[in-house]
């Protein structure tokens, strides 16, 4: 078992990670919550299937009523109407302010019962079981949680902090490879912005059966990314935008594809390569680590190429609407070098513009 801290003073909390946590949520929940008699699980229609019953099992061991309420997988739960109806059947279940939620699935699911939990009753405490990569090592640390509206992603949303997350690495097992993979975009991510060396182990477990030696690269990446947010909970300082490496261009590209057409980090990994070349540009990154970024997406499958219906005008337009833009300028991480990241206000139009351009072939 590896714990990471997330230190936030009195919201401070646990990350664990480790076999067999699935089936120990209840016993996790007990301790958080002395008396607590029941809770929601909110989970999805791939996940819960496959999870839902070792965690409610484990709750109810525990002495809590588990209410399970299931949402489609993908996206597209991520709306009001969603919200709607799973705080809904929370109240129809019976809950009220004493008790608490399970997010149980990947960052839909995060984002989605986070939110909804930040809402019932005016709140009440969570705990993420995240089961994807993407979740597992970004999603499920931090607090953000948030839905989307046809102006844009996750541009309505909280800050409430989870209670405790549990990873069981096991739950990764079963994740369809083109999910797994994708999820790596946040890994590299978190390499090209705070830990070059990681580099290594990133593409050793590219190269390895899934799960070799996973949960250590699960911790590290935690650890950054608790790090961050310890340090600047509500992206005020700047530290927690570096986190949106990658993701300011990408997230152009994934509102712009058609809806499940392209993943997160599929379209994350666009957008880092577009940064990259930015990097270059405006921060005299070397082509080299440039190069040792792009090898890596490559080994995890993901695009490198932007599809052709996708247009770049299209992108822009998606990208003004997008919260990373401040008064009209556009605050840009960029790389000085691998692990050293910075977020600049330099980036003008013309050049966002040729680097999406770029992204339609390969150099
Ligand atoms: P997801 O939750 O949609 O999961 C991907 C797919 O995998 C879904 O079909 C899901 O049902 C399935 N799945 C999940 N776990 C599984 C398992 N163990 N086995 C088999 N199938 C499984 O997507 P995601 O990539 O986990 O998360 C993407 C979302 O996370 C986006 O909405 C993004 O905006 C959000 N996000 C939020 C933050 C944050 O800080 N809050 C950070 C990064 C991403
Ligand atoms: N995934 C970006 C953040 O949590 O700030």
């Amino acid at each position: 078992m590896i714990t990471v801290p997330v230190s936030l003073g009195e919201k401070s909390y646990e990350v664990v990670i480790g076999d067999g946590l699935l089936g120990a949520a209840g016993a996790h929940a007990a301790g958080l919550f002395p008396g607590a008699k029941a809770c929601a699980v909110v989970s999805d229609s791939n996940v819960a299937p496959l999870f839902a019953e070792t965690v409610c099992a484990g709750l109810r061991t525990s002495g809590i009523t588990p209410h399970l309420i299931t949402v489609p997988a993908g996206e597209k739960s991520k709306s009001f109407a969603c919200v709607e109806s799973v705080t809904r059947a929370m109240i129809t279940a019976g809950l009220d302010r004493k008790s608490f939620l399970v997010a149980l699935g990947g960052g839909v699911i995060g984002d989605l019962a986070g939110f909804a939990a930040s809402l019932f009753f005016r709140g009440i405490p969570y705990i993420q079981i995240p089961t994807t990569i993407v979740s597992v090592v970004d999603s499920s640390v931090g607090g953000k949680t948030g839905i989307n509206t046809p102006e844009g992603k996750n541009l309505i949303g909280t800050f409430q902090q989870p209670r405790r997350v549990l990873i069981d690495p096991q739950t990764l097992r079963t994740l369809p490879a083109r999910e797994y993979n994708e999820g790596f975009a946040e890994i590299i991510k978190h390499a090209a912005i705070r830990d070059g060396a990681m580099l290594p182990a990133i593409a050793a477990a590219s190269a390895s059966e899934r799960l070799d030696s996973l949960a250590a690269l699960i911790a590290r990446n935690v650890a950054i990314k608790a790090a961050i947010v310890s340090e600047d909970e509500f992206e005020t300082t700047g530290l927690r935008a570096l986190l949106n490496f990658g993701h300011t261009i990408g997230h152009g590209i994934e509102a712009s594809a058609g809806c499940g057409e392209m993943l997160h980090g599929e379209a994350i990994s666009l957008g880092i390569r577009a940064a990259l070349r930015l990097s270059e540009q405006f921060a005299g990154l070397s082509p080299h680590d440039s190069t040792a970024l792009l090898t890596l997406l490559a080994a995890f499958r993901l695009p490198l190429v932007l599809p052709e219906n996708i247009l770049t005008e299209t992108i822009m337009e998606k990208l003004g609407r997008d919260k990373k833009f401040d008064q009209g300028a556009v605050r840009f991480v960029l790389l000085r070098g691998l692990g050293d990241a910075y977020v600049s206000t330099e980036v003008t139009r013309e050049a966002m513009v040729e680097a999406i351009e770029a992204l339609r072939g390969l150099e």
